[in-house]
């Protein structure tokens, strides 16, 4: 998406609709005994300007209902008489959950946990991915599907399987895991160098030999462990391909896999390498005041999701209202349905998705929002909001396939060291996975109105004027010695604590941390201290702020950096510098040594800024709790501080939303949209 070099914008691989997508998770199969509900459905998708379904996504055993008994005769009636209303379809490959017949009959497609024991049939995503039983039966049916829908002009998009998760332990597993481990080490004696091994006794005389990890055998050996979350990453990869192939014969459609919130099992920037476009399921935990920080943690995954693939992606869930699965299962207040839904058409996203159309009279989701509810009705609230979000999507279908405003900044979301700071035993137990971190950042550039990138150690750095490096403990594959030359040719990097320890081995580097970067940050070999809750140490900035160190925190043994910012202001580091800037080469690195709390970051972020002179895309002071984000020549302006904000505007403008002024006011989640022309010249 980054239009740099080109200004050039992409768009989703052939995806024929021309406008934003606007629809939901369409599951008719739970009403075939119905037909004057499906019959409804039709007209109240078209009221709610709906002009795409996900379709049939658990309907494995509706379409196969004895193995190798088809009917897809009420498939066939629904995709037509949805295209024939001007309703297109992402089609599901039913592998999210596969029928019980084929769970009984073949007991190696049930997954087995880490102690060992084998599931029963029940559920979802719990199946074996490495099953060859189960990737034949899956390739068989996705491809019965391909080759009676490949060719339907409504069948716009492949849905492949749903939120790909977890892992299996069975022999199967097993034996694939060591046969990946002989692929990617070539000798049990490399492995063993690479795992340390001689540590505790572990070291293996032969591939055979290894196990999996699990809580009743090794489970801290942590070179082992990244090892594992990247096998499993590949075997969730390769179970895609084997469902793409078996669509690609016959159908020439793109195909998505759709991703989640923070996920952790897999590496997202693997899987996004087999499909054709990225989309993901979004639902932010969201409550009637403030929700800034909750919309900058979802527009963050956005943002994520964009730059895997540097294209525009798809929302492909979100809800309406309401779902049945956070532990407090709020309503959406008014307005805050379209506001938190062109957030993401803001960060890139080129459609609002639902899960889900109608809710069931039954099962583990009957109470989970929907667009028609059990009152089987359209003139309700919530569908007035999807509507009303429907209307704008039409008006704003201008927007599909644009750019985002090119970011200027990169956030390096790295999964593979993300884990191994996971596993790292050090610190805080149980608290050292960075991404509360990363959120925190984002949160302060977002109330910035600063747009990023998110992407992993081997992105290229060259375009970004700002590299954020939050807590990057892996420097995998030489990235220590990419930022450096980054920064040596004009670059300009931040980094905070416990980054560049451990290699892609997830082997300690030697001889000088962060490795390959102590002359760009002016530090050197930090010890990493950790806080209990009620320890205050304080960070003092040159400028006389105060900001309070949260939990983990560094001592850079040696500091030759040139700009002292902050130093430790209480405990037995006081007086150390802990904030600094160092020039190097053309370029310079910000460092800073531990986590802070609150909003302390905020001032941190002030200093960067403005050293950089890096602008949102609102020239004017955004009110408090107002985010600004740019697309396609667009601005919108979104309130989600919860209350009413005055916007005073230097001039009147124009909401492309109501074709009327943009308000003075702006109403607690409300939204507007502007032309870029308009705000121009700040
Ligand atoms: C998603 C899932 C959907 C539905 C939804 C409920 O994670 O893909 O099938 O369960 O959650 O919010």
């Amino acid at each position: 998406m980054r239009s740099d070099l080109s200004g050039e914008t992409r768009s989703l691989p052939r995806l024929s609709h021309p406008g934003l997508l606007h629809g939901a998770d369409y599951n008719p199969d739970q009403w075939l005994d119905r037909p004057e509900v499906l019959a409804r459905d039709i007209e109240w998708m078209k009221k709610a300007h709906v002009n795409c379904v996900s379709l049939g996504i658990f309907a494995w055993s509706a379409l196969e209902p004895e193995e190798g008994r088809y009917e897809f005769g009420w498939m066939d009636r629904i995709i037509d008489s949805l295209y024939q209303n001007g309703i297109y379809t992402d089609l599901a490959t039913p592998s999210g959950a596969r029928p019980a017949w084929l769970a009984k009959k073949y007991p190696e497609v049930l997954r087995v946990d880490r102690e060992g024991r084998r599931h029963l049939f029940g559920e979802r995503h719990n199946h074996c991915l490495t099953s060859p039983v189960y990737r034949e039966k899956t390739a068989a049916i996705d491809a019965m599907l391909a080759r009676r829908y490949g060719s339907h002009p409504g069948v716009i998009l492949w849905h492949i399987g749903n939120e790909f998760s977890g892992d299996c332990f069975c022999p199967l597993c097993q034996s694939a895991f060591r046969r990946w481990l002989q692929r990617k080490y070539g000798t049990v004696d490399e492995l063993n160098r690479r795992w340390w091994t001689s540590f505790w006794s572990q070291r293996y005389a032969s591939f055979d030999e290894v196990d999996p990890p699990s809580p009743l055998g090794e489970m801290s050996n942590p070179s082992m462990q990244v090892d594992w979350r990247r096998f499993c990453t590949d075997q969730c990869a390769s179970f895609i391909r084997n469902e793409r192939l078996a669509l690609k014969k016959y159908a020439p459609q793109p195909a998505t896999v759709n991703l989640m919130w923070g996920f952790y099992d897999y590496d997202y920037a693997v899987l996004a390498k087999e499909v054709d476009l990225v989309s993901w399921d979004c639902y932010p935990r969201l409550r009637p005041g403030d929700n800034l920080a909750e919309l900058a943690r979802a527009c963050m995954n956005h943002d994520y999701m964009r730059s895997l693939k540097d294209a525009p992606f798809l929302l492909m869930e979100s809800t309406p209202s309401q779902v049945n699965w956070h532990t407090v299962n709020q309503l959406k207040r008014p307005g805050m349905h379209l506001t938190s839904s062109l957030l993401s058409v803001f960060c890139g996203s080129d459609s609002v998705m639902y899960f889900q159309w109608r809710k069931g009279r039954g099962g583990a989701e009957a109470f989970h929002g929907a667009v028609i509810g059990h009152e089987d009705r359209c003139d309700t609230r919530v569908f007035s909001e999807v509507e009303r979000t429907g209307e704008v999507l039409e008006k704003l279908s201008f927007l599909k396939g644009t750019a985002v405003d090119r970011p200027r900044v990169l956030l390096v979301w790295d999964q593979q060291s993300r884990w191994a700071a996971s596993f790292a035993q050090t610190g805080l137990k149980g608290a050292m996975d960075p991404l509360p971190v990363w959120e925190k950042h984002c949160l302060s550039l977002f109330k910035k109105g600063i747009r990023m990138d998110l992407k992993d150690m081997d992105a290229p750095l060259e375009g970004y004027d700002l590299v954020l490096c939050p807590e990057p403990f892996m420097y995998r594959n030489g990235f220590g010695e990419r930022l450096r030359d980054y920064v040596r040719r004009g670059g300009h990097v931040f980094q905070t604590c416990f980054g560049g320890i451990v290699d892609e081995d997830d082997l300690c580097f030697t001889g000088g941390a962060p490795h390959a970067m102590t002359d760009v940050l002016g530090i050197r070999d930090p010890e990493l201290d950790a806080l209990y809750p009620e320890d205050e140490l304080y960070l003092r900035l040159t400028d006389g702020r105060r900001l309070r160190v949260d939990g983990l925190c560094e001592y850079p043994q040696q500091v030759t950096a040139g700009q002292v910012l902050g130093t430790y202001e209480n405990g037995f580091m006081k007086g150390t510098p802990a904030l600094t800037f160092h020039r190097y080469g053309k370029g310079g690195a910000w460092y800073l040594a531990a986590r802070l709390s609150g909003d302390g970051l905020d001032a941190v972020y002030g200093l960067i800024l403005e050293a950089l002179s890096l602008h949102g895309a609102w020239p004017w002071p955004l009110p408090e709790g107002c985010a600004a984000l740019e697309r396609g020549g667009a601005v919108l302006l979104a309130n989600l501080s919860g209350e009413d904000r005055p916007l005073s505007l230097p001039r009147p403008m124009t909401d492309l939303l109501t074709g009327g002024p943009v308000p003075e006011v702006l109403c607690a989640n409300g939204c507007a949209v502007i032309r870029k022309e308009e705000i121009a010249d700040g």
